[in-house]
């Protein structure tokens, strides 16, 4: 190799060095900015990094609200639900009193699963035989009525239903208690208790009968 290009090389490597220089230099003093420190500085093509489309819960200004988040279009189901047919309303009430049939049948496995539910949920307001005098009963300011009495010996199982779903006066909602299988199982139980009552207000032997009855349902 000869002098000369010694020489060339060495001037292009220089002019490599001052190049690099450059840029580091450049890209030092770009990347902050002394104003605002959590600038980052020059980007290059910055849509790559930031959407340009409006966040969740940002303001818009293409709506009249301004509100990114749009509403639902009335009437919209979310997917996979089911419209309570008997809502808490009085026709809610009604319907459930004509149509809600409880669908576990009376037999003694499902009334025995039900008194286990009552006597952990229930017992303690509505007594160990329905009769409304149990220990928490007495401290509220009206104490539940008799299943077995005038005011609730011909309610419907609906209505049974509807009164675990949303509460009644006192007695308040036992939905988040309860699942629906162990309220359908209940209602069976509050049933035998609503005829065992009626069958002891009766006379002797027909209270016999009546309760053999009610066992022999279930
Ligand atoms: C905090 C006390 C309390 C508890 C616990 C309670 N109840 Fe009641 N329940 C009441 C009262 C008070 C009423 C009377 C409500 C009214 O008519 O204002 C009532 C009414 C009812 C009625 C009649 C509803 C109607 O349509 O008139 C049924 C059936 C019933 N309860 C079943 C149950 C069952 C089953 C459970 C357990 C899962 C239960 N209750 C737990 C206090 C209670």
């Amino acid at each position: 190799m000869n002098y000369k290009k010694l020489l060339r090389l060495r001037a292009i490597s220089y002019q490599l060095l001052a190049i690099g220089f450059i840029v580091i230099a450049l890209s030092i003093f770009s990347s902050c900015k002394r104003n605002n420190p959590d600038s980052s500085g020059v980007e290059y093509m910055p849509d790559m990094y930031r959407s340009p489309s409006y966040e969740d819960n940002s303001s818009n200004p293409l709506f009249t609200d301004s509100m990114t988040d749009r509403l639902p279009a009335k009437g919209t189901v979310p997917v996979g639900f089911t419209p309570d047919p008997f809502p808490n309303t009085p026709e809610g009430w009604t319907n459930a009193a004509l149509y809600w049939k409880d669908p576990f049948p009376a037999s003694p496995e499902i009334v025995a699963q039900g008194k286990a539910v009552f006597e952990v949920y229930c017992i303690h307001c509505h007594g160990a035989t329905g009769m409304g005098d149990g220990k928490v009963a007495a401290k509220l300011p009206g104490p539940p009525p008799p299943y077995s009495g005038p005011q609730l010996r011909n309610i419907t199982e609906g209505e049974m239903y509807q009164t675990l779903e949303y509460g009644k006066g006192l007695m308040g909602s036992h939905a988040s208690q309860l699942t629906v299988e162990e309220r359908c199982k209940v209602i069976r139980y509050v049933q035998t208790l609503q005829k065992l009552g009626q069958a002891t207000d009766s006379s002797k032997t027909a209270t016999a009968s009546a309760t053999k009855d009610s066992v022999k349902k279930g």
